[in-house]
């Protein structure tokens, strides 16, 4: 039997509608945002009866559950702020959306949430079968999505064909009830009664994949660099441990000669710490530490120091028109923000420009950014798609930046 869950855009709906007849079952999750996450396969029981189901927690907002054996949908709620549809239509199991939200159609800029890194993401859930519930590492992350008038196809850089970089002069703002627009969220979910249970509000966005234990534990890795142990039945934070390093990995347990071992993956990284470096990074004190952090109860071995931080070295002088540096920060934003951070602000792994000994000289910055002198360390050149004057004028941004930001 072949059994296919497909979210995603409108291409693989129209891929999904051709092949019907050789697909067992199939699922449309929605179609206007580009989705898909992982899904759980469990045993629950749904109005006193025992099923075998899938549950997933895609991108979308909304967390679904499925009849394994027949894809029949048994249920589908929204686990997380919305602005894009309503509700899940029951009948066809598509999202019902609001007008508006298609800004590909409307030609308007919207914002929508959840934005592109999901309400969920990769990060894994967890489900116990001790307490029934889901655990999902959630979050908030709105995305101002508009159309890309001008749109082609690049050799280099991200192709889109949504624009961010230019300013939006006025947008929908999302309701004050819904809280800080970027918030991370550990949720307690009740699938079978599609209710939350309880939540922890986390410092921010992008935290780590989940485990219940048994024990009646739920371990988490989190980006204030601390893998913390809650009481799955309430929520309550029993036990952490700092880690010196962001986790987005989930934790895994095992035991050796009787002896329990919780073992995880700690490193910073991923879309939003390249990204979102104001958000996930706004004091530019996260770094990336790869390690494999092993625990057992009565271990006493301790990380060793880190190296100490220099603090950077002051901002070159502002040069440029205000004309070149505008011209420079949609560049800038378009192309270089996706790697080195919004605003020239980086989430902590790969460089923060404003501090960086390049932007300081004219032909040092174009010695990397157009001839490709760090090419080996995956900074390739952009002169496929920059001019010498284009380069420059990131530069003059990125220089303006580091003396608004300074401190
Ligand atoms: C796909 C990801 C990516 C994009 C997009 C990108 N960079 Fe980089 N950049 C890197 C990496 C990786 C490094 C090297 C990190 C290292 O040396 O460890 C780097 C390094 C640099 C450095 C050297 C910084 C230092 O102090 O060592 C400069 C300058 C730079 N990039 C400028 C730019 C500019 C300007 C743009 C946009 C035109 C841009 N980058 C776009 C990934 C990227």
């Amino acid at each position: 039997m072949v059994s296919l869950q497909l979210s995603q855009t409108r291409l693989i709906e129209s891929l999904y509608d051709d092949h019907q007849g050789d697909i067992e079952f199939g699922t449309v999750l929605s179609s206007t945002q580009i989705d898909d996450d992982d899904a759980l396969a469990e045993l629950i029981e749904i109005d006193g009866r025992e099923r075998s189901v899938i549950m997933q927690a895609p991108k979308n907002g909304f967390f679904y559950v499925l009849d394994r054996e027949t894809g029949e949908l048994l249920s589908a709620e929204n686990i997380m702020p919305t602005n894009w549809a309503t509700h899940i239509d029951m009948e066809t199991g598509r999202p019902v959306e609001v007008q508006g939200a298609r800004y590909d159609d409307t030609g308007s800029a919207m914002k929508i949430t959840p934005g592109p890194g999901g309400a969920h993401n990769w990060h894994p859930m967890s489900y116990s079968p001790d307490t029934g519930l889901v655990y999902i590492p959630a979050q908030q992350e709105p995305f101002i999505y508009r159309l890309d008038e001008n749109y082609k196809a690049q050799a280099i850089g991200m192709n889109l064909g949504v624009n961010f970089w230019d300013p939006v002069a006025e947008i929908n703002q999302l309701p004050p009830e819904w809280g800080p627009e970027y918030q991370g969220q550990l949720l307690a979910w009740n699938p079978v009664t599609q209710q939350e249970v309880w939540r922890v509000t986390q410092t921010t966005i992008e935290n780590g994949g989940l485990l219940s234990t048994a024990g009646g534990l739920v371990f988490q890795g989190n980006s204030d660099e601390e893998l913390v142990a809650y009481n799955d039945a309430t929520g309550e934070r029993l036990w952490s441990a700092p880690t010196q390093t962001a986790i987005l990995a989930p934790p895994v347990t095992y035991s050796v000669d009787g002896e329990q071992y919780l073992v995880v993956v700690a490193g910073w990284g991923g879309i939003d710490a390249l990204f979102l470096g104001p958000v996930v990074n706004p004091d530019g004190t996260k770094r990336n530490v790869s390690r494999v952090l092993a625990f057992k109860l009565g271990g006493d071995a301790e990380l060793p120091a880190l190296p100490e931080r220099l603090a950077p070295p002051p901002p070159a002088d502002d040069f440029g028109s205000d004309g070149q540096v505008q011209a420079g920060a949609a560049h800038y934003t378009r192309i270089c923000s996706v790697c080195h951070g919004v605003g020239a602000i980086s989430g902590g792994v790969l460089p923060d420009l404003r501090h960086s000994a390049f932007a300081a000289d004219a032909a040092a910055w174009h010695s990397v950014v157009m001839e490709g002198a760090l090419a080996e360390r995956g900074m390739v050149s952009f002169a496929p798609i920059f001019s010498d004057e284009d380069a420059e004028a990131i530069r003059a941004f990125v220089v303006r930046q580091a003396n608004l930001t300074a401190r």
